[in-house]
């Protein structure tokens, strides 16, 4: 009845839709969801913020803003990557993005072309795969380790590859896998962008949530050929529903890409940028992000130890050292999909690895979240998940 592009996904394609809506049953136990603890959204600084916000800027914030974003939202973000991520910027390198999901859209938009090379980790973050997929892209997945994207295996898929038009990375505790990759393979990486002469996507939402180990310098902080765009967003250390994330790139790519987001959305939310903007100077958020990493140190560990308690002794699972997610493999496993539909059967629920890979999945892969999980529940559901597992395997 309707013509919809190509861009549309056709129908019985969101899988992740059919999960989410299966594990929402309230007798289930998920560990399918992708939320951070709400718990802990600053409400109360937040209400401040505003109130002082249209106190003092009220016609401002709600007029119509610049597409780059507010200024004095942009000099933070330069700051706190500069603190943070060692990254050396000016002003006309950072843009404001509605999300840093929208980074995403707007670099997708702007380097691939139906039937570009786009090169990704195996796996990797299924809505970034929707999102080159929907500009046509072809990819190609390049495999990981425990310590994440390999390096040789990215030299390896650049020079059979030279049409390459976008390398897509999540250094810093991956969705799905929770792994990081260390200083030296960053470097490496960026070394291969500039022989290579190919843009980077550096995606980090989960770099400050740490709770165990040392900060490893962003890619971008090796970057001396401008070849590496760094995002990043204020989802996961303040709150997602602003909706508010940010782009660290050469100027002449902010320069494009602004206009494309000019045709998207015009400016990100006015007032939301003013608001972070004072929360920021009334707050010590480095203090709020520490709350919220030991908060999900501690439900990890909860994790951590019930699968050792309660899982087949040859199920494999990463311990991210910050983050959201952790990865389980579990060896003899054929269908991900029908395993899932096991354990809902014993009232639990996971993401099934399958839609994280742009190739042919790994069998017997899935997500378990914990930064939403209520630590009475971890226990339970481990338990019923590991009963689950140890059935399907004798089956
Ligand atoms: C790897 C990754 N990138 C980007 C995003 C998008 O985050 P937001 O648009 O809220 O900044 C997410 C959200 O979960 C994510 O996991």
């Amino acid at each position: 009845m309707f013509k919809f592009s190509k861009r549309v996904p056709a129908d019985g394609t969101d899988a992740v839709g059919a999960i989410l809506k299966a594990a929402a049953d309230p007798k289930i136990i998920s560990f399918a969801g992708g939320l951070p603890a709400p718990e802990l959204f600053p409400v109360e600084g937040m209400k401040k913020a505003t109130d002082k916000v249209y106190a003092e800027h009220g016609q401002q914030a709600l007029q119509y803003g610049a597409a780059k974003g507010v200024t004095e939202l942009r000099e933070l973000i330069l700051k706190r990557v500069k603190e943070k991520e060692n990254v050396d910027a000016k002003l006309e390198n950072v843009m404001v993005t509605t999300g840093s999901e929208q980074a995403i859209d707007l670099v997708g938009k702007a380097f691939v072309n139906p039937g570009d090379t786009v090169l990704v980790e195996e796996p990797t973050y299924l809505c970034a795969l929707d999102v080159f997929r929907s500009y046509g892209a072809n990819f190609v997945s390049v495999p990981m380790d425990e310590d994440g994207m390999k390096m040789d295996a990215l030299e390896e898929a650049l020079k059979a590859h030279p049409e390459t038009a976008l390398v897509y990375t999540v250094p810093n505790f991956q969705n799905p896998t929770g792994r990081t990759m260390p200083a030296e393979r960053r470097k490496k990486f960026a070394e291969l962008a500039a022989k290579y002469d190919v843009p980077v996507l550096e995606d980090n939402p989960y770099g400050d949530i740490r709770f165990a180990g040392e900060h490893v310098p962003s890619v971008k902080s090796f970057d001396h050929a401008g070849k590496v765009f760094y995002m990043s967003t204020f989802s996961k250390i303040l709150a997602p529903g602003f909706r508010l994330g940010w782009l660290v790139a050469d100027p002449k790519v902010i320069e494009k890409l602004t206009v494309l987001k000019q045709s998207a959305d015009l400016h990100t939310d006015n007032l939301v940028q003013y608001v972070v903007t004072e929360f920021f100077k009334e707050n010590d958020v480095d203090a709020h992000v520490k709350e919220i990493s030991d908060l999900y140190g501690k439900r990890k560990q909860l994790m951590i130890d019930g699968i050792k308690k309660y899982f087949p002794k040859d199920v494999k699972y990463t311990d991210p050292e910050g983050g959201m997610f952790l990865w389980v493999e579990v060896p003899g496993v054929t269908d991900t999909v029908e395993l899932f539909k096991q354990c809902l059967e014993h009232n639990v629920a996971f993401v099934p690895g399958d839609p994280f890979f742009a190739g042919k999945p790994q069998p017997g892969t899935f997500r378990l979240n914990y930064s939403n999980m209520q630590e009475d529940q971890i226990e339970v559901g481990l338990k019923r998940l590991g009963e689950a597992l140890s059935q399907a395997l004798e089956a």
